[in-house]
């Protein structure tokens, strides 16, 4: 699998040590970054994990970005890409080359909250100005649609009378740094039925 950062990495890191906690049979081959300077990346060199930068910017257009991008992945194997504060918008061709190989975590309870411009600290603040009880975050497949794809696992945060946009995206992030792994043993072991936006764990006939 490969996962794309554009930060700080502490999801990239939940996911480095679920792997290993959990025994997760997946491997991290890449870890990529649109931005040379996220912290991330010095996670991943700390853990032996290759790095790639690869930034739109360099590219002549959308495509090129896109194909340089993909004929890494593919050179590297790569069959599940995990997004971890990847702060892009994909490419349609990378969608379109992994069809429902691709997940995101959020720190929302997502449909709320989500979509175009609800990212990082937008998100907490626009919780907090709702007057919402109850935040937390979400892992879903990657679709077109921005933070509209199939959700494959949710996990509730109360919102305290006190909190400020830091003090609840602390208290979410330590919930997604055990919800991202989870999502990704779901994923890797194939245990998932989707159906339109739903998913389910599969029955299994044993
Ligand atoms: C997380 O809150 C994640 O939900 C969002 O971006 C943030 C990334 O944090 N997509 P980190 O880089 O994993 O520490």
């Amino acid at each position: 699998m490969a996962v794309f950062v554009s930060g700080r990495g502490s999801n990239l890191q939940a996911l480095i040590e679920g792997i290993a906690e959990h025994g997760i049979p997946a491997e991290i081959a890449l870890v990529v970054s649109n931005k040379p300077e996220a912290l991330a990346l010095e996670r991943a060199e700390r853990h032996g994990i290759p790095t790639a930068v690869f930034s739109p910017a360099d590219f002549a257009d959308q495509d090129a970005f896109a194909d340089a991008l993909l004929k890494r992945l593919y050179e590297t194997e790569i069959d599940l890409i995990c997004l971890a504060g990847f702060t892009l918008i994909l490419p349609y061709r990378l969608l379109a080359a992994f069809p429902q190989r691709i997940i995101n975590i959020h720190p929302s309870l997502l449909p709320a909250f989500g979509g175009k411009g609800m990212y990082g600290m937008h998100v907490h603040r626009a919780v907090l100005a709702s007057g919402a009880k109850y935040s937390g975050a979400t892992v879903h497949i990657v679709t077109e649609e921005i933070d509209g794809g199939p959700i494959i696992c949710q996990e509730v945060v109360p919102v305290e009378d006190d909190d400020t946009p830091e003090t609840l995206a602390q208290r979410v992030l330590e919930v997604e740094h055990r919800l991202y792994p989870r999502a990704l043993q779901l994923m890797v072991e194939d245990a998932l039925e989707i159906n339109g936006l739903r998913t389910r764990i599969k029955q299994r006939a044993d």
